[in-house]
């Protein structure tokens, strides 16, 4: 077995009067600091008041036994992260040129990066794996299934996807070849035309009948393998962007009717959102088409249900969501942001047609919004920089994706400084730890409540659960879907810091900070 713990271990206890570890949950009394902004009206002066809201954590310790369903098990993404968690799981390590290379998680923030705890008594700095802050699921553990409108075993889909290495594939081969992926909705419409030849293995019948077949593949999928919890993801091709149009997809009540009328906007990937919210498996869609139209968005709310999109945020546009925040906050103007990408894979093949071209431009151009929106120095009102985004498919590089990316500021004095990326990668070894981080991640928010207290507070208030779409994805997303009314957050050091501050609100831990105030006084 792999390094790392099994599901649900914890590398500390709390000593708090404000945390207590009972009956099966980790309870925490967090004091939220933050700062209420408001204009004078008389003198136009802005006033900032830090103000303190009471919180109350709940943590179910108990992972239980948690199950993933991948639509578009087969692809890339499916293949690839299923035989890395076997060959994890089983401790399966195979030979290189450079010698014998055993699994790991790199590259997955949960597996394989740590969160500063404190400091000891020397006030030297004390880290921890960051599954190990509050109790997480271990991919190991997780029982993976899916659809695929491609019929091929996962061991031929893996092999097909040459991503990993030969005698790995050798190896994990045989354990491979009896995982069969579902029969999936496919509606030609939605993805490039040049997949029609993949599409072998679908479901025939009506909207609703195809609603009602996912629905019971995942009950079914739950009660075979004993599960207390599913997870549904979509990691299929990117479709294209579904009309909003009113009275079909605007409301959830509008959109189960579109889908018992059979209607032509909503998409597969909205079907798969709408069976999981139905069946209360937290859905997260890992492609850029709008999935969660409002009528998805308002389903999920009505029925407690969790959500996540858009996009995996794995090579390029992390950078970027790195670098434009870097060089804004370092008081340099992005000018213009000009992105190639040129991949060979079949989901560069799928994005060659201009309408699945066309969602990945959008979620890939949102990112660097709220970074330019936040300095009103450099930017003015409504000022952007351009921002330019070009896919190419180029067969013979496969899976090795290539970005090259040109950043052009204006510095000092009207100087210019020009920043050139050259980035190449497996793009299905950047995105298959992306799907165990939101996995585990999503699997978290499912044990978790809250209540807020307050000094006047007659009855006790009710726990309840975090907000069905879940921000605190947003590190893993190209384009995070928010809340309505929320903002979002592109920058990716400010994501990382929400997913680790929160996890220690759980246990009641104040947020890190960088203040070392201990090692700067006398
Ligand atoms: P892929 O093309 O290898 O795999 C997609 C799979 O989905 C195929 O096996 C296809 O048969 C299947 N499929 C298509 N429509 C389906 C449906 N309606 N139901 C069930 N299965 C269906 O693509 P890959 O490389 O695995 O990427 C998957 C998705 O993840 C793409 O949309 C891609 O844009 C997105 N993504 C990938 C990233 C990466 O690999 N680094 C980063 C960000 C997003």
């Amino acid at each position: 077995v792999a390094p790392g713990s099994a599901s649900g271990a914890t590398a500390f206890k709390v000593d708090s009067p404000y945390v207590r570890y009972a009956d099966g949950a980790i309870e925490s009394d967090y004091m939220y600091d933050t700062t209420i902004v408001s204009r004078d009206a008389e003198t136009g002066q802005l006033k900032a008041k830090p103000t303190k809201v009471h919180y109350q954590f709940q943590t179910k310790t108990s992972v239980g036994r948690v199950g993933l369903m991948l639509v578009g098990w087969g692809g890339n993404n499916g293949s690839t992260v299923t035989a890395a968690i076997l060959a994890n799981k089983l401790g399966i390590s195979w030979e290189t040129r450079k010698g014998t290379q055993a699994p790991n998680y790199f590259g997955s923030v949960m597996m394989a990066s740590t969160v500063k705890l404190g400091v000891d008594e020397n006030l030297r700095d004390v880290y921890v794996p960051f599954n190990e802050v509050v109790p997480m699921a271990h991919p190991n553990d997780v029982v993976i299934g899916g659809w695929d409108i491609n019929s091929l075993n996962i061991a031929e889909a893996m092999r097909r996807a040459q991503v990993l290495p030969v005698d790995l594939q050798r190896r994990v081969y045989d354990e491979l070849k009896s995982l069969k992926p579902l029969p999936s909705v496919y509606y030609p419409d939605f993805i490039a035309a040049n997949q029609e030849e993949r599409a072998d293995n679908v479901l025939g019948g009506t909207k609703l009948e195809h609603l009602e077949q996912l629905r019971k593949d995942i009950r079914e999928f739950k009660q075979t393998n004993s599960l207390d919890r599913v997870i549904v993801m979509w990691t299929a091709n990117t479709e294209r962007y579904a009309d909003i149009i009113a009275g079909v997809n605007d409301t959830a009540d509008n959109l189960l009717q579109a889908i018992a009328n059979g209607h032509a906007e909503v998409s597969p990937s909205t079907l798969f959102a709408v069976a999981s919210i139905l069946e209360g498996a937290p859905f997260v869609n890992g492609s850029p088409q709008n999935t969660l139209v409002p009528g998805a968005i308002e389903l999920a709310e009505r029925e407690r249900s969790f959500v996540g999109g858009d996009d995996f945020k794995s090579g390029q546009t992390k950078i970027k969501s790195v670098l434009a925040e870097f060089l804004v906050n370092a008081g340099i103007k992005p000018l213009a942001i000009t992105s190639y990408n040129h991949l060979g894979n079949n989901d560069g093949r799928n994005l060659s047609a201009p309408a699945q071209f066309r969602s990945k431009e959008i979620s890939k151009s949102s990112v660097v919004d709220d970074m330019v929106g936040a300095n009103n120095i450099l930017y003015k009102k409504g000022e952007h920089p351009d921002h330019t985004i070009v896919i190419k498919y180029v067969p013979s590089v496969g899976d090795s994706k290539r970005a090259l990316d040109e950043y052009v500021s204006e510095i000092f004095m009207g100087g210019l400084n020009t920043i050139s990326i050259y980035n190449t990668c497996e793009d299905s070894l950047l995105a298959s730890p992306l799907i165990i981080d939101l996995f585990m991640m999503t699997e978290l928010m499912t044990r978790v409540t809250y209540r807020v207290k307050t000094d006047v507070d007659e009855v006790e208030p009710q726990w309840q659960p975090f907000h069905s779409v879940l921000s605190i994805l947003s590190y893993m997303l190209k384009a995070p879907v928010v809340a309505p009314n929320t903002p979002v957050v592109n920058a990716l050091a400010k994501q990382r810091m929400a997913m680790e501050n929160i996890m220690r609100a759980f246990v009641g831990l104040p947020p890190n900070n960088e203040m070392l105030l201990e090692h700067k006084a006398f």
